[in-house]
């Protein structure tokens, strides 16, 4: 398979061509990668409207992922508002109302979507943990009846390691005719298991993925994929999606790690994944035994609750962090970390290691208050394009929230833009360590 991009960015930079254009840096390096940094001058394409290169490589990674693939090197944050503006353009061709249903762990770019979309939302919320949603087909089915929505959309997997069962879940959305989003940001590397868990395999019209999240792509690289039996529509206007919504400066850079991962995508990552896989089990199996309690499904993650073993989440990234370990992500009571081929054997050891010399302590008892329902007092949008004020959290009994400010990780909010933040919601809140909210001045 052929790098286009890639070739073409690195003969410019071998060539002695004096830059009389964007970006400043003109080539010379200030971080070291200056060189291959280039915007679109003659035979470099254009993302959005692109007849070269760039489509050259994006009908490379059609072809790996089987669907129709775009690129973005904005993230999947970008593919996100891409995907529900399409989806807000079929409910308008069908004349079918803008209420879309969503389990409620969405990342806070969905609430953006919708606050700048105008989507109606109803909500599928989880008893058990606000990372995680546990959608069974027959709930979905329900919820259908009771909502009528145009779409469904769907978090998997999530920040925790769990993965839906899109197959089935799909299945209940064909059956009334509604549209399946799935935010895959987490999950570009289920195309390339023995048996592909993709979404687009799985049923999905509609699917992200951060290829910097699970692939070894450059952060900011992603991937919007339509599905071969999705609405034509989609396609079509997949482009002027993305361009509505991204900056007219793409990254080349970006764009080069993309291209230039589709040959070992297609080549040895298949044979590499699987073994790190195997070696992934294994070593859950031993933390298991040694009396770690392991959440999720997902083959690429190690998630430990660790207030079972003795420890605030926290706490024990800290002794990670002391080996030599940075966890993708920890709260009160977890860790998770995240592997990928590019992690070699010997560091798998040296982890092993040192989670197994971690003493266990007595558990820790405290638990997340239960979630209820909060109560909507205006729109999303009407609360996100609201003027606010950003005060203590224990001061907002009684307001409207107006912006989910939630940081990455892992970004999902508790509380979305126009709920009432309520004794209940303000508990949650306190609990994982919210200190500021922004509400409706
Ligand atoms: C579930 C989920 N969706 C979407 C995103 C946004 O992805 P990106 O950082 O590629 O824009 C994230 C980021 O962490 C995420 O965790």
């Amino acid at each position: 398979m052929d790098t286009p991009i890639f070739d073409f960015v690195r003969a410019y930079a071998n060539s002695q061509t004096s830059r009389l254009h964007m970006p400043g840096h003109k080539g010379k390096s200030f971080v070291g990668c200056e060189s291959l940094d280039i915007t679109e001058i003659k035979g470099a394409d254009s993302l959005f409207e692109c007849d070269g290169i760039i489509k050259k490589s994006e009908q490379n990674a059609s072809a790996l992922f089987g669907s129709h693939t775009f690129y973005s090197t904005e993230g999947s944050s970008l593919c996100i508002r891409a995907m529900v503006y399409l989806a807000m353009l079929h409910a308008k061709e069908c004349k079918k109302a803008p209420r879309i249903l969503a389990a409620r762990n969405v990342h806070k770019t969905f609430l953006s979507a919708a606050a700048l979309l105008d989507v109606e939302v109803e909500w599928m919320f989880s008893e058990d943990n606000y990372l995680t949603s546990e959608i069974t087909p027959d709930r979905l089915e329900r919820e259908i009846n009771k909502h009528h929505p145009f779409a469904v959309y769907l978090t998997s997997p999530d920040y925790l390691g769990n993965v839906a069962d899109v197959e089935s879940l799909s299945k209940v959305c064909k059956k009334y005719g509604v549209i399946l989003l799935v935010d895959n940001a987490h999950g570009a590397y289920l195309k390339f298991l023995e048996r592909s868990m993709h979404p687009t395999d799985l049923g999905a019209d509609m699917c992200c993925d951060s290829a910097h999240k699970t692939l070894p792509a450059l952060t900011g690289g992603a991937y919007l994929h339509v599905s071969y039996d999705a609405p034509r529509l989609f396609v079509e206007q997949a482009k002027n999606a993305l361009s509505l919504f991204a900056s007219t400066s793409p990254s080349y850079l970006i764009l080069s790690s993309l291209d230039n991962l589709n040959p070992y995508l297609k080549s040895e990552y298949k044979v590499e994944l699987c073994e790190l896989l195997k070696k992934t089990a294994r070593l859950k199996d031993a933390l298991a035994e040694h009396g770690y309690t392991l959440l999720g499904d997902e083959g690429l993650k190690i998630t430990i609750r660790t207030t079972d073993f003795g420890y605030f989440g926290y706490e024990f990234a800290d002794i990670l962090r002391e080996d030599g370990f940075e966890c993708e992500f920890s709260d009160k009571e977890h860790v998770v970390l995240m592997l990928t081929p590019q992690i070699d054997g010997e560091c798998l050891k040296k982890l092993e290691a040192s989670l197994l010399s971690i003493e266990r302590k007595k558990r820790i008892i405290e638990a997340a208050p239960r979630f209820v329902t909060p109560k909507r007092k205006t729109s999303i949008r009407e609360a996100a394009l609201s003027i606010s004020e950003t005060l203590p959290a224990k001061e907002c009994l009684g307001r409207t929230l107006a912006l989910a400010t939630v940081s990455c990780p892992p970004a999902v909010p508790i509380l979305v833009c126009g709920e009432e933040i309520d004794e209940n919601a303000l508990s949650v809140i306190e609990y994982y360590g919210i200190d500021e909210l922004c509400v409706i001045k």
